[in-house]
Formats: structure tokens, sequence, C-alpha cells
């Protein structure tokens, strides 16, 4: 790749200088240097190491510093506004420093936005030099040399109903060592009326188990001792591939077997796919922990028809004594949708009550936000307004907040497995892990414990958020 970069010294400022100093530093060595941010959901984390990936065998370096990159590519997500706007925002940051000071630059946008955007983003803005969706990754390298000859932007927003990455190795760049994701699946045909994924991402497909077991090999070799199993609507995975029919709870129980040291979790699974073949298995393999996010999104059953997730709160509460039964002591999250399509006060109401009957562990709340093209956005109209969204919102995460507390104050006093992760958010002096029901626990150094290990702690107190433990003496 060529570099028609002429660097201006007059109108630098200090840092830009720098950056101007190591962007020769690394041109004399011949790679192009890209730098990578990504947005959104796991999903994109686990296919920015997959675009990394891609790059690195075309000979690209990859780069954590902004200021020093050649290429500029941002992993985009489109599931609310406000995370639209984000990314927005970050294009004008470096188109601004395109104009000024690195004309060479190129910059990219790709994930969830690519689809919807690209007439805007490259014509009526003209903010981006590449535009690429998450089913055209492989193409990345002829995209970038394409926009780096001609000048033009470069595009591919192209779905696909195979593409599934199987065969490339992700590079877990901004990894711990420890924990990977492993997407098993692409895409998602579920349509709920509120949700932009199977418009950004296309079809739902499933990768072949042979080439996820082989990659969990890997990993257990490398030394990893926890994955999370990746896809939309992970638990309708089915592998039909070479005449096989491989279901999601047989995946996960051979994975199992690979090491009793590598625990597993998977996200996101949809309730209407819970089956008791897969309960049994987080009841009968010990490393498929005991935690399940099994998003409900609202607790009233109109609201729930009307969001065309396929199950009544009756059907879904039942789910979860089912789960309770099955795999007794499973730790439960959720995702909660406020203030959607004329909700009332009383179907509002029916969220805040099936919350307190299931008793989430953990909560991941949103406020509605309409999306282009889906079901919602052409049937309903979008009429509750933001402060009455803002403030049921408010009262979800309040009480979550008093659930989880509960939930966790049950915990202390007990002695819980955890795997230790690395230091904690606030203190070097701190360690920190998750228990199997994921939850975290902050502990103090001890001689000899190091991440990777597993340790058991005992819990002596908690927040909302956090426990609180010791090492469990002998
Ligand atoms: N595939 C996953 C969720 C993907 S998006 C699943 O089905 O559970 C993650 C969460 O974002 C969703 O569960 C939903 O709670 C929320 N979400 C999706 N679309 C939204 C929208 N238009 N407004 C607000 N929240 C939304
Ligand atoms: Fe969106 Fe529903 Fe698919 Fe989840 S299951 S990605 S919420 S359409
Ligand atoms: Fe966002 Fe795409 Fe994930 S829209 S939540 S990055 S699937």
């Amino acid at each position: 790749m060529n570099h028609h970069s002429s660097i201006v010294t007059s109108d630098l400022d200090i840092l830009e200088d720098l950056d101007a100093v190591k962007r020769v530093e690394r041109e004399s060595d011949g790679t192009t240097a890209v730098y990578l941010e990504t947005y959104g959901c796991q999903m994109n984390v686990s296919d920015s190491e997959i675009v990394a990936s891609i790059l690195r065998d075309s000979g690209y370096g990859l780069t954590r510093d902004a200021g020093a990159a050649d290429v500029v590519l941002l992993n985009t997500c489109a599931i609310r506004e406000n995370a639209e706007q984000k990314v927005r925002h970050r294009l004008e940051v470096f188109r601004s420093r395109k104009r000024k000071h690195a004309p060479h630059l190129k910059i990219g946008v790709l994930g969830c936005m690519a689809e919807r955007l690209r007439d805007k983003l490259l014509e009526e803005e003209r903010l981006v030099d590449l535009v690429v969706g998450p089913d055209a990754y492989r193409d990345l390298p002829l995209l970038l040399e394409h926009a780096d000859e001609t000048g033009q932007s470069a595009v591919n927003v192209q779905l696909s109903r195979e593409e599934t990455y199987a065969d490339i190795a992700p590079v877990r760049y901004d990894g711990n060592g420890i924990s990977a994701f492993v997407s098993i699946m692409r895409g998602c045909d579920n349509m709920c009326s509120f949700c932009v994924v199977p418009f950004t991402r296309g079809r739902e497909r499933s990768r072949p188990a042979t080439s996820v077991l082989r990659e969990c090999a890997e990993l257990v070799d490398a030394g990893y001792r926890e994955v999370t199993v990746l896809g939309q609507n992970v638990n309708s995975y089915r592998d039909r591939s070479n005449g096989t029919s491989v279901s999601f709870a047989e995946l996960l129980y051979r994975m199992s077997e690979l090491s009793p040291d590598l625990r597993i979790r998977y996200s996101t699974s949809h309730p209407k796919d819970c089956s008791d073949e897969l309960l049994s298995v987080h009841a009968v393999r010990a490393n498929v922990c005991n935690f399940i996010h099994l998003p409900v999104q609202h607790g009233n059953t109109d609201v729930l028809s009307r969001m065309r997730r396929t199950y009544t709160r009756d059907e879904y509460l039942d789910l979860v004594d089912r789960a309770r039964r099955i795999v007794p002591g499973v730790s439960l999250s959720t995702d909660i949708i406020a203030g959607f399509c004329e909700e009332t006060e009383e179907e509002h109401a029916d969220t805040l009550s099936l919350m307190r009957e299931v008793c989430y562990d953990h909560a991941f709340t949103f406020m509605y936000s309409e999306r282009p093209g889906t079901y919602a956005q052409r049937k309903y109209a979008d009429n509750i307004p933001v402060h009455v969204k803002k403030r049921r919102l408010g009262e979800i995460i309040e009480l979550q907040n008093e659930i989880s507390f509960e939930s966790n104050r049950k915990e202390v006093g007990s002695t819980q497995r955890i795997l230790v992760e690395g230091p904690s958010k606030r203190s070097d002096n701190q360690l920190c892990g998750r228990t199997d029901g994921n939850k975290m626990v902050v502990f103090d150094r001890v001689n000899g414990v190091a991440p990777g290990m597993y340790l058991d702690v005992t819990i002596t107190s908690c927040t909302s958020a956090t426990l609180f433990g010791m090492m469990k003496s002998e």
C-alpha cells in the first residue's frame, strides 16, 4: 500500500507532531498501521478479532494508537439511536484529523451501520473511504487497496447466507489470555419488531461444530480457561453440514468434554429455544456455568406480542421454573426495554412485577429507540414521551438494583469458586474474578494467586454490583 502522506509541520500541534514522528518511524519499516475501534455487542468484539486476523494475514499491522494510524476502522452498532450517534461523533473527529493533518488517512465503517447507512456515509456526508458490512470482511484487504490506489471510496455491504468465518483464527488482540469469545452462528431470523439486527446482519446460519470444537481445543492448549459462545440467538444453533445434525445442547456437551478446567458460558439465548435437553447440560456438566442470559424484554403478554417475541408472560415464567428445577441455583440475567410503542402504565407495571417474580441476578435495561425499517417503526407509533420512557426505565433500574443487592446478600457467608481474571478496577492491591453464576468478586491480593487460577473464596460483603471476598482458609 502506498502512502501519499506529506507531513506539513507548520500547523501541527505538539500531539500531532508526535503522531507524525511515529508515522515516519513506522513508514520506514513499511507496514500500514490499522487502528480498530469496536462498538456494540460481544459479537462485534468477536468480529473485530476476525477482522484483525484477516488484516494481519494481508500484511497490515495493528496499532492501539489512533494518532499513529494510516487506517482507522470503526466496527459499528446500530441497535439504538444513541449507538449510531456515538459513531457519527467519532467519525467527525477522525474526519477532521484527516482534513487538517493527515490527508493520507483512510477511514472505514464496518459492522451494523454499514448496510443501512452506506449511501448516507458515502454520498451525503462524504465521511468515509470504506464501508464494509459484517459478512464482507474477507474483502477488506482488497477494498483497502482499492481505496488507496484510486482515492475513491470502496464498498461491500453484501450479506451472506453462508459466511461464518469458520476457518479464520481470531486474533485476540485485546484479550486477557484467560477468557475468549467464540462465535458459533451469525445473523438472526427472529424479526422481533423493535430490532434492527436481522437487517444489519442478515439470515441466521451456524458454523460447523468441528470448527467450533477445534477452536476451543486450541484455546485450551493456549491456556484459556473460559469461553463465551456467541450468537444473536445462540441456542437455535444447529450444524447441518456434511449430513450431520448437531444441536446447541450437543455442541455445549462436547465442548465441556475438552477440559474440566474450561468454563463455558453463552450469549444470547432466546427463550423459545431453551430446551430441557439444553438445561440438563448445565445440570450434568460441571464446567457449563450455571448461568443463563435469558432476555425477556417485557413482562406483559400484549406487549410481548407487539414485540413479536413468540412467548407469553406465563410461558416465560414457566420456563424460569423449569430452568430452576433442572438447574438448581441457576443465575439468570435479562434484557428489558422500557417505553415500547403504546406501552400503558399497567403494562409497564407488569414488567416490574415479572422482575420481582423472577428475581434476576442482573438486568441490562434500555429505553425503546425506534429503528428505521423495523416492523414496529412501520406499524406502531413510538408514542411514549421521552420523559415517561425515562421515568419507567428509572423504576426498572431502581428495582433491579434492589433485587441484585438482595441476591448478592444471599451469597454472603458462602464459598464460591472463582476464576481469577486480573487486578480489580479500583486497586492494584486487589484481584477480581467471576463466580460460576457470573458475579464479580473482588478480594485482596494473596501471594501465589495469579490470573487464570481457580480459587475458592468466602464472600464477606457486597454491593448491588459486586461481591467482596477473601481466600478461603484451609
Ligand atoms: N439477540 C439478542 C439481543 C440483541 S440486542 C436477543 O434476542 O436477546 C440486545 C438488546 O438490545 C435486546 O435484547 C433488547 O433488549 C435491546 N434492543 C434491541 N433493539 C432495541 C431498540 N430498538 N430499542 C431499545 N432496545 C433495543
Ligand atoms: Fe434482535 Fe430479536 Fe434477533 Fe435478538 S432475537 S437479535 S432481539 S431480532
Ligand atoms: Fe449492535 Fe450489531 Fe451487536 S446492531 S448490538 S453490534 S449485532
